[in-house]
């Protein structure tokens, strides 16, 4: 469904033709790489297909990222006259909109439902609840920002999410900028932060998987992907995440009234808090955070070790699903695992060896679950809880506890014997998690 219906040198004629209309809009970074342009690239795209025609092939899908984008645009301008009109006459729009308001002035609840609220803004649950969230930490004030141009870059940043992905789209962004939202309120954070940290992890949180290809690194290393290349088999997601957050930045202008000092400064932090929800890197962060708490030497006042924790409350906010109660806990499961399955299914159709947790024939949701669970869920949040023992984070670790006792119910149901945790994960903690340090 996602394989190229164009004959090559069809194609190429195509592309020539959107290379003579739109022009080449790259732009070298200052720092000497490329920022990334944004836009979806499908889930296989023509490289895998002809790696043998490596350079032009990368060319051509350079460019039909361009013209997603292009597209992109269209829809964005749609959404803005639909926001800017200011009375619309259709009267459900205006009732949606009013449940939707209604639904923000909780939005620091942790049984904060997503999903409604998603349905209620008709699938711009990203920056609506972004752009609420910085006008009531008051960035929009203290930061003089434009609100149109902040608009705009949300706007952006949703769009570059996949809504095509069951799990990786920009109601899981969303998702994770709540949590965020409500970890940045927990009284250790909320008395220490300035507006500057509150800045970037809300930025951060918004854009942490961003254009998500909805497969994992290693089907990306596997297949050659140009990504996996580029960023040289590590954290290649995130990485990708970052640069192409850095690139709508930048696009957007919205920090354009900062010195040059401060966005360099900004684009890098994002990256830090980006790269660290790179799962595989979980094991350092987490005895990094263990030994900080052991030794009781963490200190708020002091900047870098503010910014250790955002990234800690990052991974956290990423991985929280299974500590919100069970409704919504479930559906998460659901959507990743759907991801996961339809990555599996690929690489079964494609003889690429299916990968660890994608196989749809040996794996259940329950078994994929309790594996994370037991082995990333509760390790994190229980260090977590160590460092900001409140009554949030014992609600998470509850919600955490009955959803597994839940999934453990299922389990037993389907199997009849105590077949407790994946293999998939005792083989994923000792091939995948332990890697080579990453890059920053
Ligand atoms: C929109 O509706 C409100 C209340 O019904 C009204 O007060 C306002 O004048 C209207 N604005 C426009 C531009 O029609
Ligand atoms: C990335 O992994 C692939 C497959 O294992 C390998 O062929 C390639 O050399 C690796 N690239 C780098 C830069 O390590
Ligand atoms: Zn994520």
């Amino acid at each position: 469904m996602f394989i190229c219906i164009l004959s090559l040198p069809l194609f190429h004629t195509f592309i020539s033709l959107l290379t003579l209309f739109l022009g080449d809009v790259r732009v070298r970074s200052r720092a000497g790489f490329e920022t990334e342009r944004r836009g979806s690239h499908p889930y296989i795209d023509f490289r895998i297909f002809h790696s043998n025609s490596e350079i032009e092939v990368s060319v051509s899908a350079r460019n039909v990222r361009r013209l997603l984008s292009f597209q992109r645009y269209l829809r964005s301008s749609r959404f803005f006259r639909g926001i800017t009109v200011p009375n619309s006459s259709n009267i459900l729009d205006d009732d949606y909109n009013g449940q939707a308001k209604c639904m923000l002035e909780k939005v620091g609840n942790w049984n904060f439902d997503i999903f409604l609220f998603d349905r209620l803004t008709n699938g711009n649950s990203l920056v609506s609840l972004t752009f609420h969230l910085f006008n009531l930490h008051g960035l929009i004030e203290h930061f003089q920002l434009d609100t149109m141009k902040l608009r705009r870059f949300l706007v952006m940043v949703q769009e570059d999410y996949h809504s095509q992905n069951p799990y990786h789209n920009a109601v899981h962004a969303a998702d994770v900028t709540q949590a965020m939202h409500c970890y940045l309120k927990e009284p250790k954070l909320s008395k220490s932060l300035t507006p500057w940290d509150v800045l970037l992890s809300l930025v951060a949180a918004a854009t942490h998987d961003l254009d998500h290809p909805g497969v994992n690194q290693p089907f990306l290393i596997k297949t050659n992907h140009y990504l996996a290349t580029l960023y040289k088999n590590t954290s290649v997601l995130e990485n990708h995440h970052w640069r192409s957050a850095v690139g709508l930045l930048r696009e957007s202008g919205l920090f354009a009234h900062m010195s040059l000092e401060n966005r360099q400064l900004m684009e890098s932090q994002i990256g830090d808090l980006i790269l660290a929800t790179d799962i595989s890197q979980q094991n350092e962060y987490l005895s990094m955070f263990r030994s900080h708490l052991d030794r009781g030497d963490l200190c708020l006042e002091n900047a870098n070790h503010r910014h250790f924790i955002l990234q800690m409350a990052l991974k956290c906010a990423d991985i929280c699903n299974p500590c919100r109660t069970w409704e919504l806990s479930k559906q998460w499961s659901e959507k990743v695992t759907e991801e996961f399955f339809h990555q599996g299914d690929i690489e079964k159709k494609y003889h690429l060896g299916v990968s660890p947790l994608c196989d749809r024939q040996t794996e259940t949701i329950a078994n994929i679950q309790i594996g994370f669970m037991t082995y990333l869920v509760e390790p994190l949040f229980g260090e977590w809880a160590r460092f900001s023992n409140t009554r949030l984070s014992q609600t998470m670790l509850g919600h955490l506890g009955l959803n597994k006792a839940s999934w453990k119910g299922v389990q037993r149901e389907q199997s009849g014997s105590g077949d407790d945790v994946d293999p998939a994960f005792e083989e994923m903690d000792s091939d995948i998690l332990p890697q080579e340090p990453r890059l920053s």
